[in-house]
């Protein structure tokens, strides 16, 4: 019966008090700045006139007195008000060329507030009005200016996004956004300056997401392209996950396959991304000086017990044999090792078992 007309932002932070002091203000917008004028060509710059009064039960017995403006004019209190200062502060701020009694010089007093001394920024409000965030219907458009087609039912304003992301972060931060959807909050922190991590289920990460960004890569203009003054640069790298290696208790899956647990090992050891090859081999490849290898899941043909994931002088072979000749130190994750501690030692090879020492974390 009523038109939705607002979205709702949830805020979470762990520490309030210190997000509160971490957090940036806004700036100050130009419609406040155009408040700031300098009629009597102040050298202090652009000031406005406020008021020199308050409300009277704030003020001490001081700061209620008839004013005597330099040219004569008596000013007096409007009704229960009180001055914002007492005489002899108030002469100092007429003698400091503070006080404005209009263009005629005849005006009630009222006091010179400077642009230079107002607070740099604002502090955001609650309410966020599509003149300045954006709308829904403004972020359609975006996509389809990018995609071609509306495909998206609520996609959100990038200005909408440089808000929450100016607010909360500086550059070089990290951000994530776990339902990526169209891309936008990673366009905004690329044209913003940030890091980020954007996670998304749907095809749409590879035909919306990953063009977007590579569109925002080489300096697409939409959105917070001309406040933030993109000129395009940077990168980004596109994953696929594979199915979990561990269960909710921290197990290994028992159905996983040997190229996952491989992928896993080889990224936990090395940091890096394992390019799966051809053909499947146990040793998964040599970073840093190191070889990496696993026997697992009968990788050799061999599942019975005591063989294909045990490390013997015979699986040890096989290893080498498919290293590509590569001969230097080897990590050999495996079921069990039969080789003796001296002979690891004498082989150059470290010995990991699994499930133990696959770890889910480094
Ligand atoms: C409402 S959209 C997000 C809109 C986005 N903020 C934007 O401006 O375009 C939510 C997205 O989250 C994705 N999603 C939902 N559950 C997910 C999950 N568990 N893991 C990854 N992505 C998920 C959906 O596929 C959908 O694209």
């Amino acid at each position: 019966m009523f038109s939705e007309d607002c979205e709702r932002l949830l805020l979470y932070c762990k520490e309030p008090k210190e997000f509160g002091a971490s957090r940036n203000d806004l700036p100050l917008s130009e419609e406040v700045k155009a408040r700031y004028k300098n009629p009597d060509d102040d050298e202090r710059g652009a000031w406005q006139s406020v008021s020199l009064n308050a409300q009277g039960g704030h003020g001490t017995k001081d700061q209620f007195y008839d004013f005597v403006a330099p040219n004569g004019k008596v000013h007096k209190l409007p009704e229960g008000r009180c001055w914002l200062y007492t005489w002899p502060v108030m002469q100092e701020k007429i003698a400091d060329g503070r006080v404005w009694f209009g263009a005629t010089g005849n005006n009630a007093p009222r006091q010179k507030k400077f642009l230079f001394e107002a607070k740099a920024g604002l502090t955001p409000n609650t309410l966020w009005l599509a003149n300045d965030v954006g709308t829904n219907d403004e972020a359609k458009k975006d996509t389809v200016r990018l995609f071609g087609s509306a495909v998206f039912d609520t996609p959100k304003p990038e200005r909408l996004l440089g808000r929450v992301i100016h607010i909360a972060t500086n550059p070089g931060d990290l951000v994530l956004d776990s339902f990526l959807g169209s891309g936008t909050t990673a366009a905004v922190a690329q044209k913003m300056n940030r890091r980020y991590i954007g996670i998304e289920m749907g095809e749409h990460a590879v035909t919306h997401c990953t063009p977007r960004l590579q569109k925002v890569v080489d300096g697409e203009q939409g959105g917070v392209s001309k406040s933030q003054n993109w000129r395009g640069g940077g990168g980004f790298r596109f994953f696929r996950l594979g199915p979990p290696v561990f269960d909710e208790d921290g197990a290994i899956q028992p159905d996983i396959r040997f190229p996952v647990l491989a992928a896993h090992i080889w990224f936990s050891e090395t940091e890096t991304p394992w390019t799966k090859p051809k053909s499947l081999t146990p040793f998964l490849g040599d970073h840093d000086g190191q070889g990496y290898a696993l026997l697992f899941n009968g990788i050799l043909g061999d599942k019975s017990i005591g063989g294909g994931n045990v490390l013997t002088r015979k699986t040890l072979a096989a290893i080498r044999a498919g290293a590509s000749g590569y001969t230097g130190p080897l990590t050999v994750y495996g079921e069990r090792t039969v080789l003796s501690d001296a002979s690891l030692a004498e082989e150059v090879v470290t010995f990991k078992q699994t499930p133990y020492d696959v770890r889910a974390r480094k």
